[in-house]
């Protein structure tokens, strides 16, 4: 029987673990969360300006700490009326004690007025992969579409975070309205986990 080899993630998020795992095993791989796999309990703070930064520094901190194998993931919503915000800073865009409806009320409190050609926005997400011997691989996935005028969908418990206020590029519908689906076909997600097979296949193939 061959053995699966293991990388260590740095979120301890099962649906993430799962999507993520998704595509390593195809790579030989199992995905094992880092508090399962006994790694030391050290807070990684978040202070990168990019999502490039931010996930490098997880895997690489968690790599250090065990030695293995590293992935982790940061996403956040790119609006473009507003520079790019709230970027890094999307799950505290309205403080400390910010909640998914705190956060939509300020940025569309922040667009109000605002007409619909100019209220463009992305999801990204940057996934980034760290070998013990330094070697990175980074993928990432937009997500192009707009923000609402109000918030739609989510009733029926689908959607998190900014997910009722955005509508992705080619739809009339909010993330929240349209459910897990359209939302893995097109979203920054999936899109970033497309990358990171492609990513990897290139890797094997130049080992
Ligand atoms: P994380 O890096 O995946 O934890 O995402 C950081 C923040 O970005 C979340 O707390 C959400 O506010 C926002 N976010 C990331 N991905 C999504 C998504 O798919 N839908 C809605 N909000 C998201």
């Amino acid at each position: 029987m061959i053995e699966m080899a293991r990388i260590i993630a740095a979120s301890q998020n099962k649906d993430k673990i799962k999507e993520i795992e998704a595509i390593t095993r195809k790579f030989g791989m199992d995905v094992v969360p880092r508090d399962d796999a006994g790694v030391p309990k050290v807070e990684i703070e978040e202070d990168g300006e990019t999502f490039e930064e931010n996930s490098y520094k997880k895997a690489y901190e968690v790599m250090k700490l065990c030695g293995e194998t590293t992935i982790a993931d940061d996403s956040g919503l790119m609006v473009d009326y507003i520079d790019g915000a709230p970027g890094v800073y999307s799950a505290r865009f309205s403080g400390e004690d910010a909640t998914y409806d705190s956060n939509n009320e300020k940025l569309l409190g922040l667009l109000e007025g605002v007409p619909y050609e100019q209220r463009t926005a992305k999801f990204v997400t940057v996934i980034t992969l760290v070998y013990p011997d330094g070697e990175t691989i980074v993928a990432r996935g937009e997500c192009p579409g707009h923000i609402s005028e109000e918030k739609r969908g989510g009733k029926d418990g689908f959607g998190f975070g900014y997910d009722p206020v955005f509508i992705p590029e080619g739809f009339d519908k909010t993330f929240a309205e349209l459910g897990t689906d359209i939302k893995n076909q097109v979203g920054h997600r999936g899109r970033a986990l497309a990358e990171l097979e492609r990513l990897l296949e290139c890797y094997q193939k130049n080992e």
